[in-house]
């Protein structure tokens, strides 16, 4: 039904504006036998402004940082301003400028109408190179809505809403992509999903191959990206447990995907861009192997040097959460005034311990101390967010390693620690 209507509904402008950004290129690189497009992912929560600011201006690595949803509803209150209404809901926290190079754009929704309007604003009135299409949130609350992955029960819903966003970004040299999990409960309908949203004119798509009911247990089965690749012309990106250099020329070989997806690796270990950019230009990744490059000790900086550049990564990221005010949304600041002094330091010390989680369990020589660092508390021992920014440093500074390649799973945590030590 989709490819019908596809047909039916191909209305481009004769001469389309060149792309924004020359995502061509950047995937040709990858072609070319040097190292393909590197993707920061979007995470809700953990990988919001603060963490692209900081690993941007600090250690970067990465060649496009992804922004995480804006919600778009499924209706509109009868009466309700459409117009001004949808431009407030489609800007609300995207900020173009917010890197030196803007990041895409996200939309979450279901409604083809609505995300149409939003992909519109978003692509006449911000510098957004794309805006891309959420398909892969397994939260019920979501899902129960029908956007996120739960569009992946039908490929016409994908179809829809990915043809929705393309007709938004029309005449703007703005493109429409997507992000998709396998499925929903199963991969059964990968393949139709991604020809629906190849038809409905993604520029390109990006893989996490999981199904909304795996969550993120277990392994990312990147043999779905291998079936993205082979079925789909436009590029695949490919994501899920990249935590490391050997396991960026892994995913390559074993599927042929044009980018790679990072998430929390990039949190586990800051340096990671830059480890797989090193290894995958140094060496021939298309024969799989080792080329001349083919492990993390090759990235050309002592440990010591790591280090710093860890410390380095902290304290920007510690120089957003300090300074941040404007980041945090209008109902979470009003909660946290109510607090006063307190609640403010407590928030800076959650948003610190958040990342050290991420960065300690994924490093032998660190994990040890991961129990003392989350007990810092500023209302039972007194310990401010500053204080605890110099003892993380200090620990950096003295026992960083090479990070061992565990996947720390976000939704786990509390369970995975016995003792400060990771549970995998
Ligand atoms: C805390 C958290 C929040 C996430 N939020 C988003 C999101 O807002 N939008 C999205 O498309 N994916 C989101 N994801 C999924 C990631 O972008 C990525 O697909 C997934 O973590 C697998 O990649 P990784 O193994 O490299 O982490 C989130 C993941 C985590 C762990």
């Amino acid at each position: 039904m989709w490819a019908a209507t596809a047909a039916a509904s191909a209305s481009s402008p004769a001469v389309p504006p060149p792309p924004r950004r020359d995502y061509a290129s950047l995937f040709a690189r990858g072609k070319n036998g040097g190292c393909p497009p590197l993707f920061l992912a979007p995470m809700e929560g953990l990988g919001d402004a603060r963490l692209r600011r900081s690993l941007s201006l600090s250690v970067g690595g990465f060649d496009e940082a992804c922004r995480e949803f804006t919600r778009v509803p499924g209706t509109l209150s009868q009466g309700a301003k459409a117009e001004k209404l949808l431009r407030g809901i489609a800007l609300n926290g995207y900020d173009a400028e917010e890197l030196s190079r803007p990041a895409n754009a996200s939309l979450m929704g279901s409604n083809p109408d609505l995300l149409e309007h939003c992909a519109r604003v978003l692509a006449r009135e911000t510098r957004a190179p794309r805006v891309d299409l959420n398909c892969g949130c397994p939260a019920n609350v979501v899902t129960g809505k029908g956007a996120g992955s739960s569009l992946l029960r039908d490929p016409n819903d994908v179809y829809a809403c990915v043809s929705a966003i393309r007709r938004g970004c029309e005449g703007t040299g703005c493109v429409p992509t997507l992000k998709l999990r396998s499925g929903y409960d199963d991969d059964s309908l990968l393949r139709e999903n991604l020809l629906a949203a190849q038809e409905g004119g993604a520029a390109f798509v990006t893989l996490h191959p999981r199904t909304r009911r795996q969550g993120y247990s277990g392994r990312a089965n990147w043999k779905d990206i291998a079936i993205a690749v082979e079925t789909l012309d436009v590029p695949v990106i490919g994501n899920g447990d990249v935590t490391s250099p050997e396991r960026a020329r892994a995913l390559l070989f074993e599927t042929g995907c044009a980018g790679i997806m990072v998430g929390r690796g990039a949190v586990q270990d800051p340096l990671v861009f830059r480890r797989i950019k090193a290894e995958l230009r140094a060496g021939d990744w298309s024969e799989g192997g080792g080329g001349a490059a083919s492990s993390s000790s090759s990235f050309g900086l002592t440990p010591a040097e790591e280090a710093s550049e860890v410390v380095r990564f902290l304290r920007a990221f510690a120089a957003e959460v300090f300074a941040d005010d404007l980041l945090i949304s209008p109902r979470k600041r009003r909660r946290k005034l109510k607090g006063g002094a307190a609640a403010e330091e407590q928030f800076k010390l959650g948003k610190l311990k958040q990342i050290v989680k991420y960065l300690f369990a994924g490093n032998a020589s660190l994990s040890p101390h991961l129990s003392r660092v989350l007990s810092c508390d500023s209302i039972d021992n007194g310990i401010t967010a500053r204080e605890m920014l110099d003892v993380v440093c200090d620990l950096v500074a003295t026992s960083w390693d090479t990070p061992t390649d565990v996947l720390v799973d976000a939704f786990s945590m509390r369970t995975s620690y016995e003792g400060g030590r990771l549970l995998v």
